[in-house]
This record gives C-alpha cells, structure tokens and sequence, in this order.
C-alpha cells in the first residue's frame, strides 16, 4: 500500500515535469501504469501519437501486440508495470536524442526503485542500452538474459525486439514470441523459493530428569 502511494505521488510529481524541450510539445506526461509492486517491468522507447493522448504507454499498435505477447504467458498487462525511456512525446516519433534520456533517466531509476521489479525487459534499443551501461544493440543481445545491479537492487535485465519493430517483420515476430516465451521460467529463477515452515527442533534432554531416576524404578 505504501508503495502505491509513493509511486502515485511520484507520477503526479513528474506530471509538471520541465526538464527538456519534450514538455513543450506534449499533451501530458506518460508516467507508466500497471501493478506498483509487478515482478516483471517493461520499458519501451517513449510514448507515440496515442500515448501522448491517452497518457498511457503502449496504447497504440505496438501495445496491442505486447498485450497479446503477455496474454500468450498468461499475463495481463494490470499484472505488469509498463514504462518507457522518455516521459513525453518525441515530434513526429523521431529518436529520442541523448540529452532527453539523460534528463529523464531519474524519472525511470525512480520508478525502478519504487516498484522493485525481479525481471526488467527492454524494449528496443534505448531501453536496452541505457539500462544494461553497454552499446550493444539489440539484435546482438535480445533473449539473453543479464544479472546487473538497477537503482541500488540486483535485476535481471531481459532485452526483447521493440513490439512495434515486429509489427511488420515476420521473422522478427517469431523471435520475440520465442524469447517472450523464456519470461515466466526467468521470473521464477529470480524469485525466492516460499519460505517452507521452520522443522521443529530436535528434542534434546537438558538438565537432569525432575523426578529421581530411582524413584521411576529404571535401576
Ligand atoms: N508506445 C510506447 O509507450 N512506447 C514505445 O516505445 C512505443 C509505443
């Protein structure tokens, strides 16, 4: 409960957000949404036409195929947290450029912290090199799996084909319904065993017996 509160607090606090040229251009700040305390994490590029609309990510085409990817392993998106690199809309969709990310990259350490995801997939190439430190992009590293350390906590770092690439690319399509197909085996792998029940304790004699041993007739 407290988490939620902190989260929601935190999203209305970015809501007024100012810190690059983005906030000019936007119809509002796409925060994230889904469960404050999800296992698993989502971060994609940076909201589209309908997410800068709706103020939510992955509403448009791209989202209608993560839902059904996540449908595919028995999830819904109210089971996920989804997020994106840069709050605010980019004109025209274009990239977001270095100085955007660096001015937003809190807002998404934040969110990482608050919520305390077990698995983070990114989505496409930003998500992928901003949070694994490393330039490799995405067609070298999707599917594989990285152990790495995310706003002060141990993650594991997922990266996948951005939705929207796959749209139109079949065989890129087949590779990300595979590696979607990896996601609920590494939650589990991450996630603590439940806590079995403490095995009661040995008896062991201590002390001598209360009643002298001669008197209950043993020798
Ligand atoms: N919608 C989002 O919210 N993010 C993306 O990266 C693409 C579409």
């Amino acid at each position: 409960m407290e988490q939620f509160g902190e989260l929601e607090a935190y999203g209305r606090e970015v809501a007024g957000c100012t810190r690059c040229r983005l906030s000019q251009g936007r119809t509002q700040v796409v925060f994230g949404s889904g469960s404050p305390h999800a296992d698993l994490m989502f971060v994609g590029e940076a909201p589209g036409f309908h997410e800068d609309k709706q103020g939510l990510p992955f509403v448009g085409q791209a989202g209608k195929l993560l839902e059904k990817l996540l449908a595919g392993i028995g999830l819904q998106r109210s089971d996920v947290y989804i997020a994106n690199v840069l709050k605010c809309r980019p004109p025209g969709n274009r990239d977001p450029q270095p100085d955007e990310i660096e001015a937003c990259e809190s807002h998404l350490f934040r969110q990482i912290e608050l919520i305390e995801p077990t698995v983070i997939a990114t989505l496409g190439n930003f998500a992928t090199k901003l949070l694994s430190g490393r330039p490799l992009g995405i067609t070298r590293v999707h599917g594989q799996e990285q152990p790495t350390t995310l706003a002060g906590r141990r993650v594991l770092l997922y990266p996948l084909y951005h939705p929207a690439a796959a749209l139109y690319t079949p065989a890129m399509l087949k590779v990300l319904e595979s590696d979607f197909a990896r996601i609920p085996s590494l939650i589990g792998s991450v996630m603590p065993e439940v806590a079995e029940p403490e095995p009661a304790p040995e008896l062991t004699l201590v002390g001598p017996p209360a009643v002298p041993a001669e008197q209950l007739g043993l020798f």
